[in-house]
C-alpha cells in the first residue's frame, strides 16, 4: 500500500452531508474520496468498479438502510471497510450494523481527526488481509478461507499459561483479530472470555459490553442464536467478543458446586461452547491459570491447546508441569501447541530453541516489545491493529495462518473427534 492513498466511498442521500465529509477528508493528502452516492443502491451497484478500501455509510437512508446496503455491498466486495454514521442515540441500530459487518461507527457530524483516524485505522486492518502478508510459501491463499459453515463445528483454540501475567490475554485478543483479518470476513471468529473472576478481555479491546456470559448461566442448556447474539459484543474488527461478567461476584451463577458434572467439568461452562461453537468457525478462549472445573470442561472440547510462557525458569517449570498433566489425562499431545512469549534475543535468558529441546517445538516465539504491549493494553487497541507491521504483530499474524493452515488442511477423516475422552477421575482430583 506504500504510496497508495486511501479510497473512499461516501454514502449519504443529502448532498450537503456527503460535500462535508469531503472537505474535511481534504485535509488529509493520504485519503481520496473516489466516490460519493446517495443511496444504498447505488452503493451495492458501484462498488465493485470503485473499489474503495474504506466506505462511509450513512445508516438511515431512503430505499434500503445503511445497514442492509452494508451487508449487500459486503457480499460484493468483501474487503470494503465500512465505517457507519449516525446521529446520537441509536446503539441498538449500531450493533446491528457492526452485526451486518460494519467495523467500526461514527456519530454524526463527526470531527475530522475523528473521521481521518478512523479511515486509517480501516486501511491498517486491510493489509494483514492481503497479498503482502500472505505468501505462496504460506500455502494460504484467500481461496482456502472458510472452514465449512454447512455443518459449523467451529475449532476452538484455549490458550493457557499455568503463570499469571504471561501475556495470554494478550495473545488471545491479538490472535483472534490476527485470525479475522488474515483469512476475511468470510470466517466468523469468537473471542471467549473464561477468565470468570477477573477476565479483562473487554478492557484490553476498549470494549464496555453491556451483557456478558454470566447473562448466559440461566439459559445455557436453551441457547439460541439470537440469545447469544445479544450477548456478543462486536469489536470492529469483526471478531465477536463473549466477555466475562463485570466483577467477580457477577461470576458466581457459573461457578456453583452443582453445575460439575461427573468427569470434573462445569456443565454450564461445556453447554455455552458447544452451542457457541456452532456459529463461528473459531473460537479462541482466554482462560485464567488454574486447571479448575472450568478448564476441564473446556479441556474437553478444545481442538487447539497453546500453551503460553515466557523464557524464565518458574514459567518453564510451570509449562512443562501442564504437559505433563495433560499427558496423565490421556489428552492427544498433538493437539498442544507451545507459545514462547517475550522472547528477547539481546537480553541474558533461557534460549527459546532450549526451552524448544526441553518440550517440544514452538510454534512461534513472540518477541519481548514492552512499549507497544503497553501501549495496547493502556489504550485497549490491540497491536495487530495499530502496529500491523511491528516484529510483535507479525509474530501472531504467523501463529494465526500457522492456526489456519493447520485446520484447512485437516480432512474430514483426519479432524479430532468434538469431544476428548479425558481419562475419567483426574478432574475430581484437581
Ligand atoms: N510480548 C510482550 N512483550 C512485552 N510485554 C508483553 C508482551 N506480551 C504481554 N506483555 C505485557 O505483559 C502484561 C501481562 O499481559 P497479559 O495481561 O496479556 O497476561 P495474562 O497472562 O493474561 O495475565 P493475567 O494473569 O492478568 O491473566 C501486560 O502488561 C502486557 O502488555
Ligand atoms: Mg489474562
Amino acid at each position: 500500500m506504500a504510496g497508495e492513498k486511501i479510497r473512499v466511498m461516501i454514502v449519504d442521500d443529502v448532498a450537503e452531508t456527503r460535500e462535508q465529509l469531503r472537505k474535511l477528508l481534504t485535509f488529509d493528502p493520504d485519503i481520496q474520496v473516489v466516490s460519493m452516492v446517495g443511496s444504498g443502491e447505488e452503493a451495492v451497484k458501484t462498488v465493485a468498479s470503485v473499489q474503495p478500501d474504506v466506505v462511509l455509510m450513512d445508516i438511515n437512508l431512503p430505499g434500503i438502510d445503511g445497514i442492509t446496503a452494508t451487508s449487500k455491498l459486503l457480499e460484493v466486495s468483501p474487503t470494503a471497510q465500512v465505517v457507519m454514521l449516525s446521529v446520537q442515540g441509536e446503539s441498538d441500530y449500531m450493533r446491528r450494523a457492526m452485526m451486518a459487518g460494519a467495523r467500526d461507527y461514527l456519530t454524526k457530524p463527526p470531527s475530522a481527526d475523528e473521521l481521518i483516524d478512523a479511515i486509517h485505522r480501516m486501511a491498517k486492518l486491510k493489509p494483514i488481509r492481503g497479498a503482502e502478508v500472505l505468501t505462496p510459501a504460506t500455502g494460504m491463499g484467500s481461496g482456502g478461507a472458510s472452514l465449512g459453515s454447512a455443518a459449523r463445528r467451529g475449532k476452538i483454540i484455549t490458550l493457557f499459561s499455568p503463570k499469571g501475567g504471561t501475556g495470554c490475554t494478550t495473545t488471545a485478543v491479538n490472535l483472534a483479530i490476527a485470525l479475522q483479518s488474515t483469512v476475511g470476513p468470510e470466517i466468523k471468529v469468537a473471542l471467549v472470555d473464561l477468565s470468570l473472576q477477573f477476565g479483562d478481555v473487554a478492557v484490553f479491546m476498549k470494549l464496555q459490553p453491556p451483557r456478558t456470559i454470566a447473562d448466559l448461566a440461566s439459559r445455557a442448556s436453551e441457547m439460541d442464536a439470537e440469545l447469544l447474539a445479544t450477548v456478543m459484543m462486536p469489536h470492529p474488527s469483526g471478531v465477536k467478543v463473549l466477555a466475562a461478567p463485570p466483577t467477580p461476584e457477577d461470576a458466581e451463577s457459573l461457578l456453583t458446586a452443582d453445575v460439575v458434572d461427573e468427569a470434573g467439568g462445569n456443565r454450564l461452562i461445556k453447554s455455552i461452547l458447544k452451542f457457541t461453537r456452532q456459529e463461528f468457525d473459531y473460537l479462541i478462549v482466554d482462560t485464567t491459570h488454574a486447571v479448575d472445573e472450568v478448564m476441564l470442561a473446556l479441556l474437553d472440547l478444545s481442538d487447539m491447546i497453546l500453551v503460553l510462557l515466557r523464557p524464565v525458569i518458574p514459567e518453564i517449570r510451570g509449562a512443562r508441569n501442564f504437559l505433563t498433566l495433560l499427558q496423565k489425562m490421556n489428552y492427544p499431545m498433538e493437539k498442544a501447541g507451545l507459545v514462547i512469549n517475550s522472547v528477547d534475543n539481546k537480553r541474558m535468558g533461557i534460549q527459546p530453541e532450549a526451552i524448544e529441546r526441553n518440550m517440544m517445538p514452538a510454534l512461534v516465539h513472540v518477541p519481548l516489545d514492552e512499549r507497544i504491549a503497553l501501549t495496547a493494553a493502556n489504550y485497549g487497541v490491540p497491536f495487530v491493529v495499530k502496529e500491523p507491521r511491528a516484529p510483535i504483530s507479525q509474530a501472531i499474524i504467523k501463529l494465526a495462518q500457522v492456526i489456519h493452515k493447520n485446520f484447512s488442511d485437516e480432512t474430514e477423516e483426519s479432524s479430532q473427534p468434538a469431544e476428548t475422552q479425558r481419562r475419567s477421575g483426574l478432574g475430581r482430583l484437581l
